[in-house]
């Protein structure tokens, strides 16, 4: 027998502190207007040094677990999207499960940059389709700001810190419809942060690089490829759609993929304004978002589309 996983409830994290295009302006050669006309976003919120990417993951999923109205005893995995993790290992989901109190179920972390979350929820629909497992949390989480060089205006002005999760449950529902991943590692060097306690030599630093132009270039063809095969996978149109939850790194990329599909931007749900691109973090924090100011609502159609270092790209058609 065949089930299916649905959105129970979701949850979203975000730290206290916001740094706005104009304190940037004092810390490297850039403009609000450069910033906002080429990126759309205006703020980003920063964690404090006493906050980790497993503190932020957790407040994200107690929300989700609440709005879901899941106990920790109920929840069978945890998937954990992040390229920020604490450690090397153990993974953030291992110290997440101990800060929920969670049973001893499989608690892991997959590495697909600003994707991982639809990786996520790919992986859980799997389990939970197969009746492998009944409830899990997937999560997007990520502490980005400890990972760029402020000196570097190329990048510092695009990031930010931020967790969101989901439950994701067993139910007789439509829920999450389909999901379809991809890689092309020809690309891998155009958008990467090396890992200097394994390459010991490298002359590199350990921040994010990224050959901006180069990526947007992929990413608009490739997202626009995958909105189109994520539809036909369904038999559906653009008109289907209730929603568009895209992943957050550029405004431009993002009104690209609504005029592909021919919605008006009240119908997509955009958060880089206020919080730069959080990678993982930045579809199920939108999606949180959404869904507590009611815009998202019961049996709506959302397309949650991603794209990011590896390069990578994900989708997933949910029946909310
Ligand atoms: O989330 C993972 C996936 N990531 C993405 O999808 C990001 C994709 N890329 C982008 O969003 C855009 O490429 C950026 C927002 C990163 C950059 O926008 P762009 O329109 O592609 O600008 P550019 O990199 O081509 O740079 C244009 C100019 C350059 O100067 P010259 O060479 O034309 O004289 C840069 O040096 O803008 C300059 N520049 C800046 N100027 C002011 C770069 N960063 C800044 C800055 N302030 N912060």
């Amino acid at each position: 027998m065949e089930y299916k996983a649905k959105i129970l409830g979701t949850g979203s994290f975000l730290p206290e502190r916001v740094v706005t295009n104009q304190e940037l302006e004092k810390l490297v050669d850039t403009t609000d207007e450069w910033i906002v006309s080429r990126s759309g976003i205006k703020r980003r919120h920063i964690a404090g040094d006493h906050e980790t990417t497993a503190g932020l993951a957790e407040q994200a999923c107690l929300r989700a677990m609440e709005s879901a109205g899941v106990k920790p005893v109920d929840i069978d995995m945890v998937v954990v999207a992040t390229a920020t993790s604490d450690d090397v290992f153990p993974s953030t989901a291992s110290v997440l499960q101990h800060k929920l109190g969670l049973r001893n179920v499989a608690c892991f972390d997959v590495t697909a940059a600003c994707a991982g979350f639809n990786h996520g929820i790919s992986i859980v629909d799997q389990y939970i389709k197969t009746g492998f497992i009944k409830h899990a949390l997937v999560v997007g989480c990520e502490i980005l700001s400890r990972n760029i060089d402020w000196t570097d205006r190329s990048t510092c002005v695009l990031f930010g810190d931020g967790a969101g999760a989901i439950v994701l449950g067993r139910s007789s529902d439509e829920g999450i419809m389909s999901t379809h991943l991809h890689c092309d590692g020809s690309q891998h060097d155009i958008l990467h942060a090396p890992n200097l306690l394994i390459q010991r030599n490298s002359k590199e630093t350990p921040f994010i690089k990224m050959e901006g132009r180069e990526v947007f270039k992929h990413a608009v063809t490739r997202l626009g490829e995958l909105v189109d095969e994520t539809l036909s996978a369904n038999n559906l149109t653009r008109d289907d759609l209730d929603w568009l939850v895209p992943h957050q790194a550029n405004i431009r990329i993002i009104g690209a993929m609504a005029k592909k599909l021919n919605m008006s931007m009240e119908k997509v749900v955009v958060t880089l304004d206020d919080q730069g691109n959080t990678s993982a973090a930045s579809i199920p924090l939108a999606l949180d978002i959404a869904v507590k100011d009611g815009r998202i609502k019961r049996g709506d159609l959302i397309l949650l589309e991603s794209f990011g270092g590896g390069l990578v790209w994900g989708s997933a058609l949910v029946r909310f």
